[in-house]
């Protein structure tokens, strides 16, 4: 694949890529064995997305874990720009990351941008935005998100956490940088224009917050790397810490190609889906098989370009040897699609079915997810939990 035709964006990304590819791209570092044993020497085992390298990519990952052990205060980043209900290629980095906020115990500094999507949509009302992103917190809890070490900021309702800092880092950014790094042009509203500031300037809430340095470690997608590459420039200068990154690998849908995504939603599996929709969704999804079971048979199927696998590997099979058993007798011709498509889809309801009684478990302790609930606002001095 050439260069050229890898589009990833903080607005279009596609799954399938050639990761090595992006990691050229966009000048990371590849996690090699010698981070995994770093983490390894912490966490005590691995998780699978480590352990399959769905989490592939980083800056300085090592820096963070080396902090860490030198008992420097450290915490985590993550965010989303609550578009809809949350779907499994959303919840994929939050697993992780609620792993590694239980195996490090660190607190979870979590952005909901509902101004982003607002300013970055067609159509849809802001009120509506905003109402997602309430929906979107009883996902983070459903995963079983600390709710004393996860925060949430809401943009347009918690500005006043991120706007001390916003106001120096808007101060350090030009418009030819956010041009070269971003693709706006002169018809880009401003509000998008604004908002990378307050996406980086999360980045440096802990250190402000806690009025002491805290290494910021954010798990993400690559296409997200824009902003954290301003923030690392200008970090310094301002005082803070590099943030450091680790990139997981895009979930693909259910369809031909592409990563699992809102514009098709017949092939992403929403938490909200009932467990017999999300069924009959894996079912009719897209597989790397033969066209008939006698080809099959004969010919094998190709797991590495199969949704159906990668769902497997990225996030339903927990066992090493199982998954390099359906990987074999895939490529043998010895299971067929419709089997390993019935076991996904068992696998997927009955996620969801716990899932969604943990969600709305959740109702009820919204509030305590909630940063504004937690702290007091550090204007532009120290604060402390109140
Ligand atoms: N811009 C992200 C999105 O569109 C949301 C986001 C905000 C985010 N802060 C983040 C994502 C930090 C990852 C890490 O979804």
């Amino acid at each position: 694949m050439e260069v050229e035709e890898i589009r990833v964006t903080p607005w279009e990304a596609e799954a399938f890529v050639d990761y090595n590819k992006l990691i050229k791209i966009f000048g990371s570092r590849p996690i090699t064995e010698s981070e995994i044993e770093l983490l390894k020497s912490i966490t005590g085992e691995l998780h699978l997305m480590i352990r399959r390298y769905v989490f592939y990519s980083h800056r300085d990952f090592d820096k963070f874990l080396e902090a860490y052990r030198s008992s420097i205060k450290c915490a985590l980043y993550t965010g989303r720009g609550p578009s809809g209900h949350t779907h499994l290629g959303h919840i994929l980095p939050w697993i992780f990351t609620k792993w590694l906020q239980d195996k490090m115990g660190l607190e979870l500094f979590f952005q909901m941008t509902d101004d982003e999507k607002f300013w970055h949509s067609e159509g849809g009302s802001f009120e509506e935005y905003n109402r997602l992103a309430y929906e979107n917190i009883l996902d983070l809890a459903a995963l079983g998100l600390d709710p004393a070490k996860t925060h949430v900021i809401i943009d347009s309702e918690d500005i006043s956490f991120i706007y001390p800092i916003a106001v120096k880092v808007a101060k350090k950014i030009t418009f030819s940088t956010q041009r070269a790094a971003f693709g706006f042009t002169d018809s880009t509203n401003v509000g998008m224009i604004f908002y990378p500031t307050l996406q980086i300037s999360v980045a440096f809430l802990p250190t402000h917050l806690y009025g002491e340095r805290v290494e910021v470690l954010i798990p993400a997608g690559i296409d997200q790397d824009p902003y954290w590459r301003i923030a690392r420039d200008m970090a310094p200068s301002l005082g803070y810490p590099k943030p450091a990154q680790i990139h997981n690998k895009l979930l693909p849908g259910l369809g031909i190609g592409g990563k699992m995504s809102s514009s098709k939603p017949e092939t992403a599996i929403y938490t909200t889906d009932s467990p017999e929709i999300a069924r009959q969704k894996v079912m009719k999804a897209f597989t790397g098989g033969q066209p008939t079971a006698e080809l099959q048979r004969r010919l094998g199927g190709n797991p590495d370009m199969c949704p159906v696998f990668k769902m497997f590997e990225m996030l339903f099979e927990e066992d090493d040897e199982k998954l390099t058993m359906r990987y074999n007798s895939c490529k043998s011709g010895a299971l067929l699609c419709g089997e390993c498509k019935a076991e996904l889809a068992d696998r997927v309801a009955r996620f969801l079915k716990d899932h969604q009684t943990r969600r709305r478990a959740a109702e009820s302790i919204i509030d305590k997810y909630l940063i504004r609930n937690k702290f007091s606002t550090p204007g532009t001095s120290k604060s402390k939990r109140p």
